[in-house]
């Protein structure tokens, strides 16, 4: 099924709560003609939300054609009116906004698109025009105080529409809304499941590269293993993983790639064990920015050397590589245009990537999937929790966590420190409410305590937990004072270095999540 983007982000989201009812879903942008959009067969099609008034100037319109087509279509918010507008409904300026929390109230029994919710429902609104007359056909199901049609069906034409965003988490009944559209007005099945996605990903793969070889670079990440993981299953010993370890990483976490992601999944993993060649090379720097570069040149340079060997190997046998597998995700897809038109919201930044000039071709296998839905693929896949649970962390590794030079010993006490932090964390059941926790050493700092019965002077440690939707915005995690005491305590007992744990209590903006 389709959801047409009018561009205020829900789009997104919408797509994630129709697979999250197991029905597959993409997004495409409203520049596409409604002959296009029908010209991709979609079973169903959503109309999002948009930033837009139907008369304000430039306001994407909606054909009349892509409701005359028997395709179901649902409306949502920019899209409720739009359709409305477009067949015949009419759609005012009424000057009452409703913005946040909004009650809904059903005309008759909660039934068809209201099916089984409730006859007042609360639901997420953020509209200034409203529907005042619903077109002809439609009959209407609900209203609110600032919308006198909230929302109306057509159940012959088999076209809906709601003012409300039921996407969002602040419509608890959203999802059932968006289900009785998916499975009620447009008569689909859940068929979309993470089983389905690993056969159908496996024939893809198995397609695409044929008796050819591949390589794929593991980072320790979630995407990249998933993905090596499936073309694993794909293709079996025709993959060679590389894994660059540049001594920037957690405490076990190269373990967890040469040991236990071999071990689940049986992949040929090249190791290029580069750790004195990152430290000789960051010696002395402690400019963020600088830091950041060497890393990424270096990271190529690394990358580079191991793939060259891989490909003599190769040679050597009679083989040829010719694919590079690679970890990108659907939301990439979307917002660096995917091909499709879209608006480029953010070019993405990705120090510790790979070089452009790549002459493979690309193997995607997670480019039609949210994270979550990797996340299911690599638990179906058999991959541990640590690596499919895994919080973000970022290409640099620690690098960018010690705020002065990097060394050896720096990076010792900040791992130290960090497995403390996380395995606390985890302990106290909390890995799910944080999105990710960096923790940081200040190196260049240092400050007056007393341990035992001396005076120390060594260095803080700043927690730095946060929440967060997207790594776009965040908040700082309000986390239990006991597991924050807890966590300050044993760093400080188990940690010779540090004598002082401090947390990082601002949000995103201004701060950013990582300290460089
Ligand atoms: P900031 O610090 O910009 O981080 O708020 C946003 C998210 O991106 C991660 N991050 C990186 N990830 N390479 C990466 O792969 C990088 O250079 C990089 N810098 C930051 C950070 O951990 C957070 O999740």
């Amino acid at each position: 099924m389709l959801v047409v983007d009018y561009g205020a982000q829900y789009a997104q989201l919408i797509a994630r709560r129709v697979r999250e009812a197991r029905v597959y879903s993409e997004v495409v942008p409203h520049t596409l003609s409604a002959a296009e959009i029908l010209g991709r067969r979609p079973a169903a099609v959503i109309l999002s939300g948009g930033p837009s008034s139907v008369y304000a100037e430039g306001a994407p319109a909606v054909e009349r054609d892509l409701f005359e087509a028997g395709v179901p279509v649902l409306g949502i918010c920019y899209g409720f009116q739009a359709m409305a507008h477009a067949l015949g409904g009419e759609v005012t300026r009424t000057g009452q906004r409703e913005y946040g929390k909004t009650e809904v109230r059903s005309t008759t029994a909660p039934h068809g698109l209201l099916d089984g919710t409730d006859r007042v429902q609360t639901t997420w609104m953020s509209h200034g025009d409203a529907v005042t007359a619903a077109p002809e056909g439609f009959e209407v199901l609900a209203v609110s105080e600032a919308a006198p049609v909230a929302c109306f069906a057509d159940e012959e034409r088999q076209l809906y529409g709601v003012q409300w965003h039921p996407e969002v988490k602040h419509s608890p009944q959203g999802q059932r809304v968006i289900e009785n559209f998916l499975y009620g007005g447009a008569g689909l099945t859940p068929e979309w499941t993470t089983g389905s996605i690993v056969e159908e990903q496996v024939a893809a793969i198995r397609a695409q590269v044929g008796d050819a070889q591949a390589i794929c670079g593991l980072s320790g990440g979630v995407d990249s293993a998933v993905a090596a993981a499936l073309v694993q299953k794909a293709i079996g010993d025709q993959l060679t993983c590389v894994f660059v370890d540049h001594g920037l990483m957690r405490e076990g976490e190269a373990d967890q790639v040469e040991r236990d992601f071999v071990a689940a999944t049986g992949a040929k993993l090249h190791v290029a064990d580069e750790k004195k060649r990152f430290l000789l090379a960051l010696a002395g720097v402690t400019d963020p920015e600088e830091k950041r570069k060497i890393i990424g040149r270096e990271f190529i340079r690394a990358f580079e050397e191991a793939e060259r060997n891989i490909l003599e190997e190769a040679q050597a046998e009679g083989a040829s590589v010719e694919f590079l597998v690679q970890g990108t995700l659907y939301p990439d897809v979307v917002e660096s245009g995917g091909g499709e038109g879209a608006a480029n919201i953010k070019s993405h930044h990705n120090v510790g990537g790979l070089p452009e000039d790549l002459e493979f071709q690309l193997v995607e296998p997670l480019r039609a999937l949210f994270k979550d839905e990797v996340r299911a693929v690599g638990a179906e896949l058999g991959l541990p929790p640590e690596i499919v649970q895994r919080h973000p962390f970022p290409g640099p590794g620690l690098g960018i966590r010690i705020i002065g030079e990097v060394t050896e010993r720096n990076l010792e006490v900040l791992r130290a420190a960090d497995a403390i932090a996380r395995e606390e964390l985890t302990t106290s059941g909390l890995d799910a409410e944080v999105w990710q926790m960096p923790v940081v050493l200040l190196a260049d700092v240092r400050s007056v305590g007393v341990q035992g019965d001396g005076r120390t002077y060594g260095h803080p440690i700043v927690l730095r937990p946060v929440s967060s939707e997207d790594a776009m915005t965040a908040d700082w995690s309000r986390l239990p004072y006991d597991l924050l005491a807890t966590i300050s305590n044993r760093i400080t007992n188990e940690v010779e270095e540090v004598n002082r744990v401090t947390l990082d209590v601002t949000s995103k903006p201004p701060g950013t999540i990582e300290w460089e």
